[in-house]
């Protein structure tokens, strides 16, 4: 069988990161796209990490282009094009210059690469994702945003250290919209099989919870930008459920056509990710509690969504 091919669309921070983590798991070849005027920059880094493969010994070709037509044929194509925010700035905040951003990748990406199976990753994710799919009519199951892995993983790290476990015994799920209302969902979150709540404080995990929320605005203050080693690797695991048929059960952004209650919006829901790309969203009972924050986190989220589809 021919090697799969990875395209990334963005070549900068989360760019390069998922494009060593992609060569470095063999996931295929790897092609890191950037607009013209940042094309030397791509090639530079595509060739930085083609050389360390010489070390690695991993199997995948590297090319940095600012061509569309290198990305024919493309298996996963992960979209981080956009600009990342600053300190200060909210992700909504974002909206008036990723907007005409996402809405190009998405023409071009219609007209090179209508097959592959797309992860968005540029922000405000839930309107951007929303974007992408509505201006490509792509199946719903091919296009899924990348938040509730990021989100999650942040509650089971501040999880672990609390508990004093292993990272690898911490199941936590966050769901809902990718911003400061998104719901972790405790009702749904273990440390082997435990619930939490036997483990773990409530004041230690109201605490969380707020770090979880304001985690990606925690790192922009210290480092002036986005966060990039975790948000790739977050994509990168769903990309291989899908290249792999693993059926993994991810909190991802998916097109809500009635699950939870909603319709016509993309929000954070547990999802099935096999080869069929988005294969079924998973229906959790929710307590009353966890549904009426879902709630006020999908009115967060419509508001943008709504704002994107007024903009002509
Ligand atoms: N097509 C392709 N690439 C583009 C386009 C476009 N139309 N417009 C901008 N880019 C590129 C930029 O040139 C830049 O190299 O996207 C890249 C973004 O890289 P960074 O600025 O390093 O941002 P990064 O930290 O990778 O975050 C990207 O993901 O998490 C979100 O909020 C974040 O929206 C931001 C995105």
């Amino acid at each position: 069988m021919a090697r799969r091919k990875i395209g990334l669309i963005g070549a900068g921070n989360i760019g390069g990161e998922l494009a060593n983590l992609a060569v470095s798991r063999e996931l295929g070849d790897v092609v890191l796209f950037d607009i013209p005027a940042k094309e030397n920059f791509a090639k530079g880094k595509a060739l930085d990490l083609e050389q360390a493969t010489a070390l690695s010994g991993a199997d995948a070709k590297v090319t940095g282009t600012s061509n569309w037509a290198d990305l024919a044929g493309t298996d996963v194509l992960i979209i981080t094009a956009g600009i990342p925010r600053k300190p200060g700035q909210s992700r909504d905040d974002l909206v008036e210059t990723n907007l005409p951003i996402i809405r190009n990748v998405a023409d071009n990406a219609k007209k090179h690469c209508p097959d592959a199976f797309v992860i968005v990753i540029s922000n405000p994710l839930d309107a951007m994702v929303y974007e992408y799919k509505r201006r490509t009519g792509a199946p719903r199951a091919k296009v899924v945003g990348m938040a509730g892995v990021l989100d999650s993983a942040r509650f089971a790290l501040f999880l672990a250290r609390e508990a004093n476990a292993s990272v690898k015994d911490v199941r936590a799920m966050v769901l809902g919209g990718h911003g400061d209302d998104m719901v972790p969902i405790l009702s749904h979150t273990t440390i082997n099989g435990i619930p939490v709540q036997k483990l773990v404080s409530k004041e230690a995990l109201d605490k969380m919870i707020d770090r979880t929320r304001k985690g990606g605005g925690e790192i922009v203050t210290l480092m002036g930008t986005s966060a990039y080693y975790a948000p790739a690797i977050s994509a990168i695991e769903m990309a291989e459920a899908y290249l792999g048929d693993q059926k993994r059960v991810l909190p991802c952004a998916a097109l809500l056509e009635g699950e939870y209650g909603y319709s016509d919006l993309y929000m954070g829901v547990p999802v099935v990710i096999g080869a069929g790309g988005a294969e079924r969203i998973v229906a959790l009972d929710l307590t009353a509690e966890e549904k009426g924050m879902l709630a006020k986190s999908a009115e967060s989220v419509q508001k943008v969504r709504d704002l994107v589809k007024s903009k002509a």
